[in-house]
């Protein structure tokens, strides 16, 4: 995939944040999360390619945009699947909380899987702990691994998870084993990223959340070098069928980083609010800054830019 794409991905991604932004705290997340799609997918159809959505907003019933199998782009050019998610984190933008982000992951045509809106386990490490997981294991056989793997103590790693009732479990394990442990709300596709920065201090992102987030942050990961598995976890029987239907057989098997995000990926994100991989939209005087990270598999580069907008001349905003 050409690296000039990047830039391509950052305009996909900057503009659905200042749209979803400006809805920030308005406690209306419908409206902020139409106001990203919109947007991104304006941005797409000026993006020289054919892309198929495989991870967007649901199946065609249930979206009338971004909807997977969707053809977007402006029709010419290199062939993608794409996995989106114009706000990931709709109620932390609609209440003004930490971490929201607009991402788009892109990988040459059928490289990502048709995921439908389901559950997936993941496990999430950075690059110096690549190898050292296992999702088959026990939650101390993996902290100790990566423990060992970043020569850090069990008790300065930082574990992230989903702050949900279904982790009691989880929570009270890592807490017996000594690890620290952060808590979000919601977002665990930024928490995966995170593993992968040195600055944001996170280790290891734990959990259950949900299995298209898990698409795009295998993505990032891919572009890092981290690493990440993961196990689907239908929540019904008509979750399943929709599995089954999709190409999943054998559901209940463990997946690695190349069965999700297969060959060349790129990966690119912008802030919608504050949150520790990037910062949110900040509004001035005529126009918005934006912080966004774009990421490729092929050269492992890790860009962030910082871009200012001036809304007189990008009349659309
Ligand atoms: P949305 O932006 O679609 O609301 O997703 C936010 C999120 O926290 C994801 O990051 C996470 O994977 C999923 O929701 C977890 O689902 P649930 O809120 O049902 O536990």
């Amino acid at each position: 995939m050409d690296r000039n794409f990047a830039l391509e991905f950052i305009r996909v991604t900057e503009s659905a944040a200042l749209a979803s932004a400006r809805l920030m705290g308005r406690g209306d997340g419908r409206a902020a999360d139409q106001a990203a799609v919109d947007a991104m997918r304006r941005t797409l159809a000026s993006v020289a390619c054919h892309a198929v959505i495989a991870v967007g907003e649901g199946e065609r019933d249930e979206a009338p945009m971004l909807y997977q199998g969707e053809i977007v782009g402006s029709g010419n050019g290199i062939r993608l699947s794409l996995a989106v998610d114009p706000l990931e984190g709709t109620n932390l933008c609609a209440t003004g909380g930490p971490g929201a982000l607009s991402v788009i992951a892109a990988a040459e045509e059928g490289n990502f899987p048709d995921m439908p809106d389901t559950y997936m386990d993941k496990i999430a490490v950075g690059a110096e702990a690549k190898g050292a997981i296992d999702i088959d294991a026990s939650v101390e056989k993996n902290l100790r691994a990566v423990a060992e793997a970043k020569r850090k103590r069990i008790e300065d790693l930082t574990v992230v998870m989903l702050d949900r009732p279904r982790h009691e479990k989880l929570l009270a394990e890592v807490r017996r084993i000594g690890a620290r442990i952060k808590l979000i709300g919601d977002g665990d596709i930024s928490a995966a990223v995170a593993t992968s920065l040195p600055d944001t201090g996170v280790d290891l992102l734990l959990g259950i959340g949900g299995a298209p987030e898990g698409v795009i942050a295998a993505a990032a990961l891919r572009a890092t070098g981290g690493d990440f598995q993961a196990r689907l976890k239908p929540r019904s029987d008509d979750e399943v069928k929709r599995l089954r239907k999709l190409g999943f057989e054998k559901i209940d098997r463990k997946l690695s980083l190349e069965d999700i995000a297969k060959g060349e990926v790129m990966f690119a994100a912008t802030g919608v609010t504050d949150g520790d991989l990037l910062k949110g939209v900040r509004f001035i005087s005529g126009g918005a800054l934006t912080n966004s990270i774009v990421m490729r598999s092929k050269s492992r580069t890790i860009r962030v830019i910082e871009a200012t907008h001036r809304f007189e001349f990008k009349p659309v905003y």
